[in-house]
């Protein structure tokens, strides 16, 4: 979108980035753990995020955070993949310098995009921004492929494993239809029921009709 029309338009949307319930576009990749193809997680979750750039420090917090949590993320059927447009071989170097530096190995394969078709494909790229490196995005998809959720913070911001965890254990939860979570869920936590539809339904679950809270009973 050129500049006049998004000034005339500041609400128009500025890329054309996935949105939730869509389909995680497919891709091959190289990575650090060999050849990956997103289609071959149907089946898992899959948390797929998107760093600015290698050897920078937030991102390397990140990493190391993400990699000790990697157990947990595997109790949850939870495949995770990062990602940036850096080459191969820099993913690697980085890596290997995080192992000797800190003592942290990362185990999830880290995907390159010099080519930036992955990034493309996924709107990670910030159009206002004056490089390639992609957004700090990440895209929690379940194992039917489909866009469960987005986010999307700035390169100076890193994000929390915990609450990637959360979302994540709140997906699940709520996968199973019948319960909605409320703010700052976590499992064992008391859930909400979705609201009555009807006038009966309505009369049926009383004055606080419109946030029912239920404790959990499937956990
Ligand atoms: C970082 O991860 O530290 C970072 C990456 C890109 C720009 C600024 C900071």
């Amino acid at each position: 979108m050129n500049d006049r029309i998004a000034d005339a338009c500041p609400l128009a949307p500025l890329s054309s980035a996935l949105k939730i319930g869509d389909a995680a576009p497919d891709f091959p990749a190289r990575t650090t753990q060999g050849d990956f193809t997103l289609s071959d997680m149907r089946g898992r979750w899959v948390i797929l995020f998107a760093h600015p750039a290698d050897f920078t420090p937030v991102c390397t917090s990140e990493f190391i955070a993400i990699a000790r949590a990697v157990p947990q993320f595997e109790a949850m059927n939870c495949a995770l993949a990062g990602l940036s447009v850096d080459s191969l071989p820099a993913h690697l170097a980085w890596l290997e310098a995080i192992r000797t530096r800190f003592g942290v190995t990362i185990s999830f394969p880290v995907i390159e995009d010099p080519s930036l078709a992955i990034a493309r494909a996924y709107g990670m790229l910030d159009v206002d921004a004056r490089n390639s490196a992609t957004v700090r995005a990440a895209y929690f998809i379940d194992p039917h492929g489909i866009v469960r959720v987005i986010t999307w913070y700035p390169a100076t911001v890193g994000r929390s494993v915990a609450e990637m965890l959360r979302v994540l254990a709140a997906l699940q939860r709520v996968e199973q239809g019948d319960v909605m979570t409320p703010e700052g869920w976590v499992p064992g936590a008391d859930v909400v029921l979705p609201a009555g539809q009807t006038q009966n339904e309505v009369l049926a679950a009383g004055p606080d009709w419109f946030m029912t809270m239920q404790r959990d009973t499937r956990g």
